[in-house]
């Protein structure tokens, strides 16, 4: 749900980071001297690099991204930079389906790697069919019409939850700047179809279909985006506080104890809890932040119980509802 505004804003990211890379790579060619960047977009961020005058970029200080500074949105992990490459993974894994433009005769030579005795069964166009389907599926929502308890509750929960420090990485909005929707996208790799020179584009603009819930535009015209995420990853264990430690699964080279900041809007919906959802309960769930959260969770279990349903409540009116 969402998925279309959450690849805009992961694309906006990365066009922010790379051109802080490229300017800072000018500036030390144009002074003959080392030049700083720090890596910050929509107020998020990622580390700084050393741009040298021979070109050479130390990417040593990168943070919570890969050294591409590519902002790679989905997945527990944040290794999958776009729907599409999710999109031909999961007909990959989850149905055995081989989709052309990673699995055509182009790379194995074969126009039915799936010997499924149907040639060429996924074509580019079925995949961009199921990017705009999902890329257009509006934003999970907040619960209306709440019991007066349950509203006071969650509005004292929500103030509490920036307080705490949640919303350091459950960060409440993103701005969004444009509501176009390019398919193919801009920062896919081989194996999934990419723009590529000024090759056609498909243009979806969201403002139709993903904005059927009322969402808050800023001052300079940004849309708000309630994500509750900063689309960073972060290290989420330490030595006292390890639960989170459990991934067996390595995913393209991620550490095991660092995960993205899930998006906590439509949380209310979605138990169980954590990469594995291995926890029952939201409070379980907080309770388990190690590492950079350890500050947050232990301010979060010193709170008395009151003020700890309070942002249960909160978290609890974040809904998912069927288009
Ligand atoms: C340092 C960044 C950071 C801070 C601070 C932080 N979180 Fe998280 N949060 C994460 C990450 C990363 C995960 C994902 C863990 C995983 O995938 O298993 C997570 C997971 C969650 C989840 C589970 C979401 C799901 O769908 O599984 C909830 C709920 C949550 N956090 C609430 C909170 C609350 C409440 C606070 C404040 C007390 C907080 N977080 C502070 C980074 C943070």
């Amino acid at each position: 749900m969402g998925a279309g505004l959450v690849e805009l804003l992961a694309r906006e990211m990365t066009a922010d980071l790379q051109a802080a890379r490229q300017d800072a790579v000018k500036r030390a060619w144009a002074s003959g001297e080392e030049q700083r960047a720090d890596l910050v977009s929509k107020g998020v961020r990622f580390g700084a690099i050393v741009a040298k005058p021979d070109g050479v970029v130390d990417l040593s200080g990168v943070e919570g991204i890969d050294a591409d500074l590519i902002v790679r949105p989905f997945s527990r992990k944040g290794v999958f930079t776009s729907i599409r490459q999710f999109t031909i993974n999961a007909l990959n894994i989850h149905h055995g389906m081989e989709a052309m433009e990673r699995f055509g005769v182009r790379w194995t030579g074969t126009h039915d790697f799936a010997e499924s005795g149907v040639p060429d069964a996924v074509t580019p166009g079925d995949v961009s069919a199921l990017v705009a389907f999902q890329a257009t599926l509006p934003p999970p929502t907040v619960k209306q019409d709440l019991p007066d308890d349950w509203r006071i509750a969650a509005e004292a929960g929500a103030r509490q939850f920036t307080v705490l420090g949640c919303a350091s990485c459950h960060i409440s909005t993103l701005p969004l700047k444009s509501l176009t929707f390019t398919d193919p996208a801009p920062y896919d790799m081989a194996g999934t179809f990419a723009r590529l020179g000024n090759r056609a584009v498909d243009r979806i603009d969201l403002s139709k279909n993903a904005l059927r819930r009322p969402i808050a535009k800023e001052r300079q015209g940004e849309w708000l985006i309630p994500l509750f995420s900063d689309l960073k990853r972060h290290l989420m264990v330490d030595a006292q506080v390890s639960a989170l430690g459990n991934e067996l699964q390595a995913q393209r080279f991620v550490e095991r104890d660092v995960f993205l900041t899930p998006r906590l809007w439509g949380v209310g919906s979605t138990a169980p809890y954590g990469h594995r959802g291995d926890f029952r309960s939201l409070d379980e769930i907080i309770s388990a932040h190690g590492g950079e959260a350890r500050f947050a969770r232990d301010a979060y279990l010193s709170c008395d119980k009151a003020m700890r349903e309070n942002v249960i409540a909160f978290l609890r009116s974040l809904e998912i509802k069927s288009p």
